[in-house]
């Protein structure tokens, strides 16, 4: 399954009645496998959770651990970049370049990587001690 067009449909799934932000993730997986999520609000606002976290625990339900790609969609006039956790939710699974689209639904994509969302990312190294 195309990585963006897997991103554009579960975005339609998103329940977000609060912010009307509707946000469609997708990542592949090592063994190529790609799992989508879209974010999933609350009354309780706090309580809601994003796209990323959706498309993350769907891959880690399904037994895989490595991201190698990522692609998220939004009605937003500029390509939507990923908010501070899921830089960090991200990170936690990718190794190297992990490339990272942001796109919106007029076609603008811009493609990063997650350690250009989030340089100097907290990891396990740092909390090894000597
Ligand atoms: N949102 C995501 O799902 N992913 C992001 O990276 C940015 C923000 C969601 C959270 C909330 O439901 C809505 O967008 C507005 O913040």
């Amino acid at each position: 399954m195309d990585l963006a067009k897997s991103a554009r449909d579960v975005r339609e799934r998103a329940y977000a009645p609060y912010s009307n932000f509707k946000v469609g993730a997708a990542i592949k997986s090592s063994n190529g496998t790609v799992f989508s999520g879209c974010n999933v609000e609350n009354v309780a606002y706090p309580e809601g959770t994003c796209a990323e976290a959706g498309a993350i625990a769907a891959m880690v339900a399904a037994g895989e651990g490595e991201i190698v790609e990522v692609y998220v969609i939004a009605d937003s006039p500029e390509p939507v970049t990923p908010c501070g956790g899921c830089r960090q939710k991200l990170a936690e699974f990718s190794k190297g370049d992990v490339a990272v689209t942001m796109s919106n639904l007029e076609g603008m994509a811009v493609t990063v990587t997650v350690r250009d969302l989030l340089p100097g990312a907290f990891t396990p190294e740092h909390m090894k001690t000597v």
